[in-house]
Formats: C-alpha cells, structure tokens, sequence
C-alpha cells in the first residue's frame, strides 16, 4: 500500500484527503496514517493538514523498495522488485533467486555493493549513494547460443531510459557500453546458468554512473557519470523504471525471431562505431576495419582494408576506437 500511496501523492501533486485514501484502498484511516508515518521514516518529507490531508514533497530522492514499486509500471518486468541497502553483487543475488524459483521479471536492485562485477573478471567500483547497480532475472526458451543478444536488447532499453529521464542522447560501443561524448556511463554483465542444452535462466546486471564521482586511475580517462551532463542530480528509481518500461517492448520484439532482426535498425542508429575505424582485439590476433553496424545476430560487421567483412562474436573479443576508446 505504501507503494500505492507514493504513486497516488505524486500524480495528485496537491493535497490527497486520508478518507479517500482509506476508500481507494479499502482499509482503515489509522492503516492510512500507519504507512505515512513509516513512509516519513523513510525519509519522505509528507505534511499532514486537517481537513485538507496529505502533501508529498517532491523534491528528495528516497531510493528505497516503495520508491521503486511507485514507479515501475509495466507488465512484468522489475516485478518484483527487491531492493538492498547493500549487497555482495546483485548478479549473485539475482542468480540465488532464480534458483529458488523466482519468476522471470525479478529485479534486484542495490545501493551499494561490496563485491561488484564486471567483464573479464575484473572488480566494479560501486559505491552507496550515487548509482545505479540492478539485475534482471530472464527465463528465456532459446539456444543458449543467442543468450549474449540479450546485453544488447538491454543496451538499447538502458540507452533509451536515459534519453526519457535525462533528455540525453547516449550511444551504444558495441557490444553494451553506454557511452556520453566518448565517455562509458554504463557497462553489463550478462551471466546464465544452463540446464542440458536449455537455458535454465539468464541475469543481465547493469551498472550506471549518475551521481558525480571520482574516477579511479586508469579508468577515469574514459568513465563519466550522468550528472556531469545533466547538470542536476538524476533521480535513479525513475530512471531504472524507465529502463524496465523500455526493455519490455524491445523484449517482445527480440522473442519474435529470437534475434536482433526486428530492433536491429534501432541499435545501429545508436551504435557509436558505425563507419568508424576500430581496432578489435582478437586472442588470435588484433586487426584493424571500419565497423559498418551489426548483422541479425547482434554481431559486429568490420569491413577490412582489402574489402573482406569481417564478423566480430562478443564473447572473448573487445573493440576499441582506433584513436580512443570509442
Ligand atoms: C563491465 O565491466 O562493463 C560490466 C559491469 C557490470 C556491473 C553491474 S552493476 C550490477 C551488476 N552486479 C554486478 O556485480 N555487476 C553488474
């Protein structure tokens, strides 16, 4: 109900009388007055005036599980929602959910995390307070070999958030990079656990800088954050509801073939690389072409010097501007 109440405050944007309340949702007018006064805990700033009833204060972040439920409105995606003050990595958590059973949609969001993860084993800095750390749980009926197309379905969800909430125009560096001005504001890591040839369950965990931060050495030449370019503080419940209502769409369309067919336009439109020189970094050898978009499959197209289109697969590949990381 306190979900339901923050929900009811914000789109009323005035003064919400406790009767109504108590009629809308069917319970007591102490019921009513309970969960204020535990939404105030929270840190809510809410006025209570006799006769004209309750006021929300706009202004403050409270990220929270009520602030999330509030503002998550879609189907099934981020339904439910778990919310952690801190946590080892919400990929972890995630993984330990989906092996209790839990639904396709689950979203582990966290505040902090103490063992955050990224690509090639390396450590994500994820410090409380200022960004965004979330997990989605999938449980899609595919060939395990289509699993890394779900980073960019992702990709293009999260890009889009950020354009609803921020009014920025981000760019994807393929694979799943989310990029400002040449500068990564965001990176994934999708993990799945296979039952015989089957996919059993996917989590896809993304990690976003908003709030401003100093980077560390050696990353801080190519890291930035959300707000060096809003110029305001962003508001993260609203902005991972926004990317939960983005991928649901996006998701429906991916089912339809199982492949990047039906959005693949909308990515390469977003795709930083395209007709860019790229260095991409094979274990069998480093190579240099123009990246030209992405083929059905979401991998990278490189046409090389002599004319030949190379085809670049995620998994053990990275690919770098030639003259930067982009
Ligand atoms: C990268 O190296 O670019 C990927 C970073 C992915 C970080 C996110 S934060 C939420 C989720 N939980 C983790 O432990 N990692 C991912």
């Amino acid at each position: 109900m306190k979900a339901k109440i923050l929900a009811l405050l914000r789109e009323r944007g005035g003064y919400v009388s406790g009767q109504e309340m108590c009629d809308m949702f069917q319970v007591s007018r102490t019921a009513v007055w309970k969960a204020i006064n535990q939404l105030k805990k929270e840190g809510y700033r809410i006025d209570a005036v006799s006769n004209k009833g309750y006021f929300l204060h706009p202004e403050e972040e409270v990220f929270g599980s009520h602030e999330l439920e509030s503002r998550i409105d879609t189907a099934w995606a981020g339904r439910p929602v778990h919310f952690f003050e801190t946590i080892d990595s919400t990929n972890l958590r995630a993984k330990l959910e989906a092996e209790a059973g839990a639904k396709q949609g689950t979203l582990i969001v966290a505040d902090e995390q103490t063992a955050g993860r990224g690509r090639r084993g390396r450590d994500w800095e994820s410090p409380a307070g200022k960004n965004v750390y979330f997990t989605l749980l999938l449980r899609p009926e595919m060939d395990p070999g289509r699993a890394s197309m779900l980073t960019l379905v992702m990709a293009l969800a999260v890009a889009e958030g950020i354009q609803k909430t921020c009014r920025l125009d981000p760019q994807i560096k393929w694979p799943n990079d989310i990029v400002l001005e040449g500068k990564k504001i965001c990176g994934m890591l999708t993990e799945m656990s296979l039952e015989r040839d089957y996919i059993h369950y996917v989590v896809v965990g993304v990690g976003i800088n908003v709030g401003l931060q100093c980077f560390p050495e050696p990353i801080s030449a190519t890291a930035a954050c959300l707000q060096e370019f809003t110029g305001k503080p962003v508001n993260r419940a609203t902005l991972i509801a926004e990317i939960m209502k983005s991928f649901e769409p996006l998701y429906d369309r991916f089912l339809q073939t199982y492949d990047m067919r039906e959005i693949r336009q909308l990515y390469e439109d977003k795709l930083v690389n395209r007709n860019r020189q790229v260095r991409v970094l094979d274990p069998k050898g480093e190579y240099t072409g123009t990246a030209r978009g992405i083929n059905d499959r979401g991998e990278l197209l490189v046409e090389l010097p002599d004319g030949r289109t190379e085809t670049v697969y995620a998994g053990e590949v990275s690919v770098r501007g030639l003259y930067g990381y982009t």
